[in-house]
C-alpha cells in the first residue's frame, strides 16, 4: 500500500481579523461618536440590565450626547437564549434601529451578535440553527452561502474576561437542542469593542474570577492547541502572565485600579489568541454543555472543566504547558518538560483556587449519567474539538465527564 506523505492535519490555517478597540479609562464617553462613525443614528441597546451599577444610564446618556437616539432591550440573561434574540429583533425591527449598542459582559454582545445575524436574514423567523459551526458536516463549507452581515455594533465590555466584544462569531443557547450554537458569519465582529476599566471595576469579586478564569482559558488553550499558530503564540503567553500577576489581585479588591486595568488588557489580549486562528479546545467544549446544561456561567464552568480536561490533554504538550508555566514566573527553565508541565498543572490550579473557585463535583448541580451522555454526544461535533491537542473520542469524554461527577 502506498504511504499518502500528504500533511494531513491542517495544511491551511486562517488568520482572522480582530475588531477595532478603544481601551483605557474613560472609553464609554467614545461611544457615541463610535456611533456616528459606523452610520448608527437609533440603536438597539441590548443588555442584561446591568442593575445596580448606573452603567447603562450612564451609556445611554452618552449616546444621546450624540443625538443617537436608543430603544432599550434588557431581555437577555446569562448563557443568551434563541428566543432572546428573536424578541431582540422585533425590538429592532419594530423600532427602527439601524445598529446595536450592547452593554455588558459575553452575554450581551453575543446577543447583539445573533440579532444581527437574524435581522440580517429572515428577521424573527430567522432559525440560528441554520448558521451554527459544526465539525460534520464541516463548517467552512457552508459559510460561502452566508450573507454577510453589515449591520454595526459597538460592543461595551463591562467584563474582564468575555473577549465577544472583539471575536467574529457568537455563542446562543439553543434551547430546545440544549446546545451551544457556535454561530460563525462573516462580518459578525462587532465593529468596535470598547474595554473602560472604569466599568469593569465595578464587578463583583466572584464575578472577576469567574471572568479571568474563562480569559485563562482564552490564552491557554489556544497556546496548546493543536493548530499551533505562531501568530497567537506571542499574546496567548503575554495574556498568561498578566493574569497570573493581576487576577488576584483585581478578586480580592476590584477596586485596584492598577491590577482591574491590567486585566482588562488580559482579556482583551487573551482573547485575540482564539479569535485570531488560534482556536479553543475541549475544556469550552465540556463547559459549554455544562453552561447549557445547568444554566451555570461560562467563565465558572470553564473553570471547572479546565483541570479534568488539561490533566487528560497534558501528555500531547508537556513542553507547551512548560512555557505556560515559565510565563506564570515559576522557575522551571532547568527541568524536563513533563515535570515542569506537572508543577504548572498544579500552579494553575492554585490559581483558581486562589480566587475562590475549587473543584466542585458535577453532582453538586444534579448532573447526571444522561447528562454526560448528552456532553458526549453534542461536544463530540463540537467546532473546540478540533483544536484540542489530543484526541479526544466521545468515549473519553464520558470518562472524563463521570470522573468529574
Ligand atoms: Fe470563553
Amino acid at each position: 500500500m502506498a504511504i499518502n506523505t500528504e500533511r494531513k492535519q491542517f495544511p491551511l490555517l486562517y488568520v482572522h481579523q480582530h475588531s477595532r478597540g478603544v481601551i483605557g479609562w474613560g472609553a464609554h464617553k467614545m461611544a457615541g461618536q463610535e456611533c456616528q462613525m459606523y452610520g448608527i443614528k437609533h440603536a438597539l441597546l441590548v443588555t442584561t440590565g446591568l442593575k445596580g451599577t448606573g452603567i447603562v444610564d450612564e451609556v445611554e446618556g452618552v449616546l444621546k450626547a450624540s443625538d443617537i437616539a436608543v430603544t432599550r432591550f434588557e431581555g437577555v440573561t446569562s448563557n443568551p437564549k434563541d428566543y432572546e434574540c428573536k424578541a431582540g429583533t422585533e425590538a429592532y425591527l419594530n423600532a427602527g434601529c439601524d445598529g446595536i449598542v450592547s452593554v455588558g459582559g459575553g452575554s450581551a454582545h453575543d446577543a447583539g451578535k445573533g440579532i444581527r445575524i437574524m435581522v440580517t436574514n429572515d428577521g424573527p423567523d430567522t432559525n440560528l440553527r441554520d448558521f451554527c459551526a459544526f465539525l460534520d458536516p464541516h463548517y467552512t463549507t457552508r459559510i460561502p452561502t452566508y450573507k454577510p452581515v453589515m449591520i454595526p455594533q459597538v460592543a461595551i465590555n463591562t467584563t474582564t474576561g468575555t473577549g465577544a466584544e472583539g471575536t467574529a462569531f457568537a455563542i446562543i443557547n439553543d434551547e430546545e437542542w440544549v446546545y451551544k450554537l457556535i454561530l460563525v458569519v462573516p462580518g459578525v465582529g462587532p465593529s468596535v469593542g470598547i474595554n473602560d476599566p472604569a466599568f469593569m471595576r465595578l464587578q463583583p469579586p466572584h464575578m472577576v474570577a469567574w471572568a479571568g478564569m474563562d480569559a485563562f482559558c482564552h490564552a491557554m488553550e489556544p497556546f496548546i492547541g493543536r493548530f499551533n499558530m505562531p501568530v497567537v503564540h506571542g499574546v496567548a503567553l503575554r495574556a498568561i502572565k498578566l493574569l497570573s500577576e493581576n487576577l488576584r489581585q483585581a478578586y480580592a479588591n476590584p477596586a485596584n485600579d492598577v491590577a482591574i486595568e491590567n486585566m482588562a488588557w488580559a482579556q482583551y489580549v487573551a482573547s485575540m489568541s482564539y479569535n485570531m486562528g488560534g482556536g479553543m479546545g475541549m475544556v469550552h467544549g465540556t463547559a459549554h454543555m455544562l453552561s447549557v446544561i445547568k444554566d451555570l456561567h461560562h467563565g465558572y464552568s470553564n473553570a471547572i472543566m479546565m483541570m479534568p480536561i488539561e490533566r487528560f490533554n497534558v501528555v500531547a504538550v508537556p513542553e507547551r504547558f512548560k512555557e505556560i508555566g515559565q510565563a506564570m514566573g515559576l522557575d522551571i527553565h532547568h527541568m524536563n518538560p513533563v515535570h515542569a508541565a506537572d508543577i504548572t498543572l498544579e500552579e494553575i490550579e492554585r490559581l483558581r483556587n486562589d480566587v475562590g473557585i475549587p473543584q466542585v463535583p458535577l453532582k453538586e448541580f444534579d448532573f447526571t449519567d444522561a447528562d454526560v451522555e448528552h456532553t458526549a454526544k453534542w461536544a463530540s461535533n463540537d467546532l473546540s474539538r478540533e483544536a484540542n491537542p489530543r484526541d479526544i473520542t466521545p468515549e473519553q469524554i464520558k470518562e472524563i465527564m463521570r470522573s468529574c461527577i
